[in-house]
């Protein structure tokens, strides 16, 4: 027997806690799924915060105008100002459910700057914002009874009318709906059914496309891949950007060091010890987060270094502990006291700004199915985002989304169907599982090497042939062997790749965080790219 719920929601990041919060308390029955703990989130590791216009000095048309330059052209004006003049009523919620955010003192928030931000306007906690938020979220969650969360599920599909034959095979996605999802109990190998009339997508990014990312292990592109396979189309996934700083190691694993630090100060040095962003930009180490991205990158590159450096010695002791706690004890775990010594650093794969089309609605072109966070591409971010505008998206999307599913559920008629049951493959070979971890790798190091911070068609190119063998070789396994968590990672993996590259293909110009050698300039006809299933 099928499991049945009013909605599902797909993640557990500040989109799919903040939009399950709102549902239930419009008295709907929903149930969060989650891969890992419910805890494990992109929003667990955001350092920066929420840029919100809360100062006296600042006001919504110079966020507005922020974004917009960020967005090099490409952001939807309309969607920009809902969402920022929308940003101060949500983050009054959160404040409601106990966040506290730094104070400098009893009548005023300490706001941080960052990249491209013209005044200081970033609320944060430290430099922990997101645990902070993940935090208060969780615990208004769980003691709510209206909701349910399933922690290590991993969706393997969603399940829609079309792939029940219950609408024609050529019918238009507005005649097709979804009705539920196969969940994968990744502790007891048992894939589940769950009935539902409305999925809110909020599973976040793809940063593991990448071997350098900030971004935590579940970051594998499963809602992006999910919604395409249902038939939605996606938007602008070229833009994948780079994070400019983070600490420099051994390890694949890149922590992030904030642009906040950056906005107390801190200054870029090459291996000489020279600065070099005034060469690039005139905001310099504040330039946004593609300007100075590619300027690291062409700085490494020509100098042949493994990593640059960031200083901010002449911060003291005192106050980076205070401000920079957890940046301060990772960089001392590494032997480094950021207030004498210079952090070495290089660029990681850090947010997506692309992905799966909604309006401001959160509604994708499939009725049922939602989107919010960083797996929906709404228009805010256009061709690069501006730093710390993603939880402000997030927040106010997933309010917009829990409206919309509220009078969608009003009008739509209970699932009657019988969802079939979820029939598995035959084979369960455990070494043939060294065939995973080898494409895993090979993607990710074709994508480093090929799609990175500089592309030209010929990489492109050469990236997409190697994506398309190993999809082959990975979906033979997907329909033969049982369905494991890595087997159905690497197969969103690669699905989201292929639609990166596709992206980027399409692209003649460089533009924000998309930067071809064989296009250079920026064209003056303003396109999103898009892939329709
Ligand atoms: C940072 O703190 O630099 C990251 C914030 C963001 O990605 O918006």
């Amino acid at each position: 027997m099928a499991e049945n719920f009013e909605i599902l929601v797909i993640g557990s990041g500040i989109a799919g806690l903040s939009f399950a919060l709102k549902s239930a308390q419009l008295g709907h029955r929903v149930a969060i799924i989650t891969k890992k703990h419910q805890a494990e989130s992109n929003t667990n590791y955001a350092q920066g915060g929420i840029a919100v216009v809360t100062s006296a000095t600042d006001d919504f048309d110079l966020h507005v105008r922020d974004t917009l330059i960020a967005g090099d052209g490409l952001c939807d004006e309309q969607v920009v100002r809902q969402i920022i003049e929308e940003g101060p009523r949500r983050v009054k919620e959160l404040i409601e459910l106990g966040l506290e955010f730094t104070r400098i003192d009893e009548e005023s928030y300490s706001l941080g700057k960052e990249g491209g931000h013209s005044r200081r306007r970033i609320l944060h906690v430290a430099d922990m914002t997101g645990k902070a938020i993940e935090t208060a979220l969780l615990s208004a969650v769980n003691n709510h009874p209206k909701i349910t969360t399933f922690e290590h599920g991993f969706v393997v599909d969603l399940i829609t009318l079309k792939k029940l034959n219950q609408v024609a095979a050529e019918a238009n996605l507005s005649e097709d709906r979804v009705v539920g999802a196969y969940v994968l109990d990744v502790l007891s190998g048992e894939v589940k059914t769950l009935n539902a009339q409305a999925v809110m997508l909020a599973s976040g990014g793809a940063g593991h496309v990448y071997p350098f990312t900030t971004n935590p292990s579940i970051a594998t592109g499963d809602g992006i891949a999910m919604a395409y396979r249902a038939g939605v189309p996606v938007q602008n996934m070229e833009f994948i950007q780079f994070h400019p700083t983070t600490l420099y190691s051994n390890s694949p694993k890149r922590f992030l060091i904030s642009e906040a630090v950056r906005g107390e100060g801190a200054l870029l040095r090459n291996l000489e010890g020279d600065r070099f962003m005034d060469a690039y930009d005139d905001r310099s180490e504040l330039a946004p987060r593609d300007v100075v991205a590619r300027a690291i990158d062409e700085e490494m590159k020509k100098s042949g270094s493994a990593h640059l450096w960031l200083d901010i010695t002449h911060q003291d002791d005192v106050f980076l502990k205070e401000r920079f706690p957890s940046i301060y004890n990772a960089c001392l775990d590494q032997g480094i006291n950021i207030s004498k010594d210079w952090i070495p650093v290089v660029p990681a794969a850090h947010y997506l700004c692309g992905g799966v089309v909604t309006n401001l609605d959160a509604e994708t072109p499939l009725p049922g199915l939602y989107a919010c966070g960083e797996v929906a591409c709404t228009g805010l971010h256009g061709a690069n985002r501006l730093a710390s505008n993603s939880l402000l998206e997030a927040l106010v999307m997933a309010n917009n989304g829990a409206e919309a599913v509220n009078k969608f559920l009003g009008k739509v008629t209970a699932n009657i169907f019988e969802l079939p049951h979820w029939v598995d493959g035959e084979m369960s070979d455990p070494d043939e599982r060294v065939v995973i971890i080898h494409n895993w790798e090979e993607l990710r190091k074709a994508m480093w090497d090929y799609v990175g911070i500089v592309r030209t068609t010929k990489r492109l190119h050469r990236a997409q042939k190697r994506i398309e063998n190993l999809s082959s070789e990975i979906n033979e396994y997907y329909w033969n062997f049982k369905v494991e968590p890595l087997l159905l990672e690497l197969r969103n993996l690669l699905l989201v790749s292929e639609l990166i590259v596709q992206c980027a293909l399409q692209r003649k110009e460089s533009r924000g965080l998309h930067y071809t050698l064989d296009y250079p300039a920026k064209s003056e006809e303003v396109v999103n790219t898009s892939v329709i299933p």
